[in-house]
C-alpha cells in the first residue's frame, strides 16, 4: 500500500534492508558506485568540517573515498546490518549506526558539517522527510551533497526498487522538494557513466538564512 503521493511503500522499504543484505558481499564489486563515490568526495567541499554524516551509507563508499577521512569524525548510517558489517571492516576509523528506515536519526540537532546521500533517497519512504531531518542535523553553516540516479537514467536496475526518482531525479524537481525543508540548491552537477545507462545528479543543499 502506497501511503500518499510522496511516500514509499514501508513493506517495499524493508525489502530494501534484505536486498542490500544480501548485495553486500559483492556490493564494492559495483565499479559505477565506486567511481560515483570518487565524485561525490570530489565534489563536495570539506574546509571547515569536523563531522560529517553519510546518510545510506552501505558499505561506506562515500566515506572511503573522502581525503583526509582520519582527521574528521566521520558516520555512516543505513537500514542494513550487512552492508554495515563490511563498512565497519573497511573503516574502522568511522562510526556506523544501523537505523530505521523513517526520521528522525538518532543525533542532536546541529550536529554535523556535512551531510552526504549517495544514491540512497529515492529508497526512502518519504524523500521530503529525510531532507527536513537532515536539515534538523546541519550546523548553520552546513551543508547537504545528494547523489541521486537522473530522471535521464536508462538503468533498467532502478525499476526494482520503490522510489521516487521522479521528485528528485532533476535539479529543479530536487529543489522543489527541498524548499519546504528550508534548504536551497547551492550547486549541481550531472555526471554520468557509460551513457546513457547511469545519469546521477549531484546538488549541494544548504539551509535557507
Ligand atoms: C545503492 S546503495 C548506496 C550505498 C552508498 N551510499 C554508496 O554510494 O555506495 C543504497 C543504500 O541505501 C540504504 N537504504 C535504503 N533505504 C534506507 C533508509 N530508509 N535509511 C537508510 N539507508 C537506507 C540501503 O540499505 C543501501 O545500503
Amino acid at each position: 500500500m502506497v501511503m500518499d503521493a510522496d511516500r514509499n511503500d514501508l513493506e517495499d522499504v524493508r525489502d530494501v534492508a534484505s536486498q542490500f543484505d544480501e548485495r553486500a558481499s559483492h556490493y564494492d564489486d559495483s565499479q559505477m558506485h565506486r567511481e560515483l563515490a570518487a565524485q561525490v568526495a570530489g565534489f563536495v567541499h570539506l574546509d571547515g568540517v569536523g563531522r560529517a554524516l553519510d546518510v545510506a551509507t552501505g558499505t561506506g563508499l562515500v566515506l572511503r573515498a573522502l581525503p583526509d577521512s582520519t582527521e574528521r569524525g566521520l558516520v555512516g548510517v543505513d537500514v542494513s546490518a550487512g552492508m554495515l558489517d563490511v563498512a565497519k571492516r573497511e573503516t574502522p576509523s568511522a562510526e556506523f549506526v544501523l537505523v530505521g528506515p523513517e526520521p528522525p536519526l538518532p543525533f542532536a540537532d546541529g550536529s554535523f558539517d556535512l551531510i552526504t546521500c549517495a544514491t540512497g533517497l529515492h529508497l526512502m519512504p518519504s524523500p521530503l522527510a529525510a531532507l527536513q531531518d537532515w536539515r534538523r542535523l546541519l550546523t548553520p553553516d552546513g551543508r547537504i551533497v545528494v547523489a541521486t540516479f537522473s530522471t535521464a537514467a536508462r538503468n533498467p536496475g532502478h525499476g526494482r526498487h520503490p522510489n521516487r526518482l521522479s521528485l528528485i531525479g532533476t535539479p529543479e524537481a530536487m529543489s522543489d522538494l527541498a524548499a519546504p525543508a528550508g534548504l536551497r540548491a547551492v550547486r549541481t552537477e550531472l555526471w554520468t557513466y557509460a551513457e546513457p545507462f547511469d545519469v546521477c545528479l549531484l546538488i549541494e543543499l544548504a539551509a535557507v538564512a
